[in-house]
């Protein structure tokens, strides 16, 4: 890439043109990085399941981890309209918040709604950086004239704020009550 130091004109009709192709691999880039995160979910789910009390907690992680494989499934639908073969890499945020969900469940006690609001916490904070990377990525791809793939991510969107509005529900249903009683 030419800068600054180079003697081509700083804003030549090159540069323009070489915009887009480097907008296109950050798109693809961040593609990359969310299907690494939605297959590590995949993986990390169970543990919560496993972890959580509440029925109604547990319910709803099972119900967003088959969630989830779907939109694994939609992000393979993604690579194939880019004309890609679906590539993972890894995304050390959603390690990250993942290892901040075992860490909580590895300091509260087993069967208590304490450890619930636990998960419900680290669950949030997951869907809220979903909600953040498919929010940009659908705007992105609108960007780029990528409608299909677009309506694909705005789907995805969706259920990711609808599953975060769940969590919320669960937590004010009954858990943080019961937390707030527990010594
Ligand atoms: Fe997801």
């Amino acid at each position: 890439m030419k800068n600054e130091t180079n003697t081509e004109p700083k804003f030549s009709t090159k540069t323009s043109v070489n915009a887009e192709p480097a907008l296109l691999e950050l798109f693809k880039d961040g593609i990359m990085d969310i299907y690494w995160a939605e297959n590590h979910l995949v993986t990390n789910l169970p543990k919560m399941i496993h972890a959580a009390t509440s029925s109604e907690l547990v319910k709803t992680i099972e119900d967003h981890l088959e969630q989830t494989k779907g939109h694994a499934g939609r992000l393979e639908k993604v690579f194939e309209l880019l004309g890609e073969k679906p590539q993972a890499k890894k995304c050390d945020a959603m390690e990250g918040l993942s290892k901040e969900g075992e860490g909580i469940i590895e300091s509260t006690e087993s069967g208590t709604a304490t450890r619930d609001v636990g998960i419900i916490l680290a669950s949030q904070k997951v869907e809220h950086y979903e909600i953040a990377t498919y929010g940009g990525l659908t705007q992105l791809a609108k960007t780029l004239g990528l409608d299909a793939i677009a309506e694909l991510l705005y789907q995805t969107l969706t259920e990711e704020k609808a599953a975060d509005e769940l969590l919320t529900s669960v937590a004010e249903h009954n858990i943080n009550y019961k937390a707030s009683e527990e010594a």
